[in-house]
């Protein structure tokens, strides 16, 4: 279990994979919890200028583990591990790079929105279903995705769920480039190893002032972290979840 999120370090790089490809990457409140340490772990270490995400051929995410959410929905405990990672993301000290390949859904793309960097591959779709899952933006993703994509295509992105490919997420402003497959993880360190050789303290105050302010992220994620807690325990998404667990166990 341990293995579905795999730490490394490549010198100053920190590397962040995340490793469950039977569920399609799907992250489970375990795998958060350990994000979330892998960050506190590296922005607290000087050695470590940069983190990376990377998933699994074919798989970046497939964003929060709906069994996890039905928990919550049908009453049970959901833990702060979600929360605590959200955090972990929006507090970050240091620049985060993210090779996204195949999958990203939910949670697998509003990361990717927190990232200095992205890279993805042309088979690459971005999908935040939130709504018709009975569900609302996460991640700051309300906050952020408008000021990336303009009104429209955040609508289009996360009111509609509307597919993005890598084109049209780099076209939108949501990514930095498209790789091949097979030179994804290549430019993913290269970008990183590029950054960890920049100047930090400079680095740092650079990229405070290009992000939007810390405090304003993290009130919008506390207020969407309320919706989206009420709306899981909804009539629409007990539904939708359902109905995605009982497809899986009758297929
Ligand atoms: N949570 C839990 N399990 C998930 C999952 C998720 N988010 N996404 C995929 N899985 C599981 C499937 O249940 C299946 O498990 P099984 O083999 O035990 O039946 C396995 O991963 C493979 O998924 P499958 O649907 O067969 O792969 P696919 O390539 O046909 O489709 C997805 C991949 C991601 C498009 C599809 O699984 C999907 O829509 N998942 C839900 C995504 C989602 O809504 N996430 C939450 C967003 S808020």
């Amino acid at each position: 279990m341990t293995d579905h999120i795999l730490v490394e370090r490549q010198g100053a790089v920190q590397i962040i994979r995340i490793n469950r490809p039977d569920k399609k990457n799907a992250l489970t409140r375990a795998m958060y919890a350990k994000m979330s340490t892998a960050l506190a772990e590296g922005d607290a270490d000087p050695a470590v200028r940069v983190h990376v995400f990377l998933g699994v051929p074919g798989a970046f995410s497939s964003g929060n583990d709906l069994a996890d959410f039905l928990v919550i929905a049908t009453g049970g405990e959901g833990g702060n591990e979600v929360w605590d990672f959200l955090m972990a993301l929006a507090r970050s000290e240091k620049p985060m790079v993210s090779g996204v390949d195949g999958i990203a859904v939910g949670i697998g793309t509003t990361l990717n929105l927190h990232c200095d960097l992205t890279f993805a591959t042309p088979r690459t779709l971005f999908r935040t279903p939130f709504v018709d899952l009975g569900l609302v933006p996460e991640a700051g993703s309300s906050l952020i995705a408008p000021q990336l994509l303009g009104r429209q295509g955040a609508f289009a992105l996360l009111g509609l769920g509307e597919g993005f490919s890598a084109e049209r997420a780099k076209a939108a402003g949501m990514i930095y480039d498209v790789v091949s497959e097979d030179a994804l993880e290549g430019a993913v360190l290269a970008a990183a190893n590029n950054i960890a050789a920049k100047p930090p303290q400079a680095l740092k105050i650079a990229r405070d002032l290009m992000r939007e302010p810390r405090e304003e992220l993290i009130a919008r994620i506390k207020v969407e972290s309320e919706h989206f807690r009420e709306r899981l325990t909804s009539e629409e998404a007990r539904a939708a979840l359902t109905a995605f667990m009982t497809r899986r166990k009758a297929g």
